[in-house]
């Protein structure tokens, strides 16, 4: 078994980290597969049937990762029918933030008026949304914290090579956050909140998936650059690892799921992913299609789409799951 395990099966008062609300912003633009053909040689056919994209939002002027981010937070305190002053910890998971510092996390807090508290970014490419709620459940459930926002937000737009087919027609760009509170639980898996989550990193894959450039390297943001051959057998081949472990340590199967919301890169790896771990195919949320790969952005994006439509309710059991560059990947089993 690999990484931490936080979750219980037998009866032990503790605190959980409980889902009050999510929210999500995408830019006004939204960008068709037929209008990216206009700009670059590719296809509408070869996109949807090598990615199941069709269409992505590309941020505009005006736009950044922390106007996102912001919009999808005060969408997600809405829902939680809290304020700002509620807020004691903001989880801001992003590569591309609106400048080298501050972090994205403080421009968020200062534009929602939180004055309390500690605010910080997390970078774990497309697991950050994953390893920012695990961390925020590490605050809260140890009772230091009572109210977290973690956000996802993203602008990968901007450090796309346009002139590389193989990838910018994969990415957009967005923002999403769930507000978690420390509430007292009994330690059984009907609990509700984050009920177990389990993080991995392998430094050694650097080169199949990354951006070439930084402040200490080359003084400019660079570009993303990926071999996407290898992301997908890694992808596939691995990332199962860390749901087996959050089973594993709860107890719990693919059966007793009622949504899986992995990171959404790619339908096939979505299918391939879902398929290997048996959970039915009625119980995958998928909205790569409509979004495209939102790094950070894509699970808590996903996640207000299916909460928004009804699909995941209070009580349901759901997982996420990410991999991104490094690699970094994670997982984790949420009572909703
Ligand atoms: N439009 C048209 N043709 C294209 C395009 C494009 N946008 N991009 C590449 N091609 C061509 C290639 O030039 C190649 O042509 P050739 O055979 O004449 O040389 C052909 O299509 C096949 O290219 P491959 O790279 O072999 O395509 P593949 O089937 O591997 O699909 C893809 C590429 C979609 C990137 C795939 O490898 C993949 O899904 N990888 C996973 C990567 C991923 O999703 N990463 C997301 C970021 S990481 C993360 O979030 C976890």
């Amino acid at each position: 078994m690999t990484g931490h395990v936080t979750g219980q099966t037998q009866e032990n008062k503790r605190l959980r980290s409980v889902v009050k609300g999510v929210g999500s912003a995408l830019p006004r633009r939204c960008v068709t597969n037929r209008e990216l053909e206009k700009e670059v040689e590719t296809s509408d056919e070869w996109i949807v049937q090598r990615t199941g994209i069709t269409q992505r939002y590309i941020a505009g002027e005006g736009e950044t990762t922390s106007t996102l981010g912001a919009a999808a937070a005060r969408a997600a305190l809405a829902k939680a029918n809290l304020a700002p002053e509620d807020i004691d910890l903001i989880i801001c998971a992003t590569s591309t933030p609106d400048y080298t510092f501050p972090s994205v996390a403080t421009m968020i807090q200062a534009e929602l008026g939180v004055t309390g508290g500690v605010a910080f970014d997390l970078q774990a490419v497309c697991a950050g949304f994953v390893f920012a709620v695990a961390t925020a459940d590490k605050f809260l459930t140890s009772g230091s914290h009572k109210r977290a926002l973690v956000i996802g937000a993203e602008t990968f737009s901007r450090i796309m090579d346009w002139s590389d087919r193989t990838t910018c027609v994969l990415f957009g760009d967005g923002a999403g956050a769930l507000v978690l509170e420390a509430q007292e639980g009994t330690g059984a898996n009907a609990d509700r909140g984050v009920l177990t989550s389990h993080l991995r990193s392998d430094g050694r894959h650097r080169a199949k998936l990354y951006v070439d450039g930084g402040p200490s390297t080359t003084g400019t943001a660079g570009h993303l650059r990926m071999e996407g051959k290898e992301v997908f057998r890694f992808a596939v081949g691995h990332v199962t690892d860390v749901m087996t472990d959050s089973f594993a340590a709860t107890g719990l199967t693919a059966d007793d799921l009622d949504w899986f919301v992995p990171h959404q890169a790619n339908q096939r790896i979505i299918d391939a992913s879902a398929q290997k771990l048996h959970i039915a195919p009625h119980k995958v949320v998928k909205t790569v299609q409509s979004h495209g790969n939102t790094s950070a952005a894509s699970i808590p994006l996903a996640l207000a789409v299916a909460c928004e439509d009804g699909r995941i309710k209070p009580g349901d059991l759901v997982m996420i799951e990410a991999i991104g560059g490094g690699f970094a990947w994670g997982a984790a089993l949420i009572r909703w």
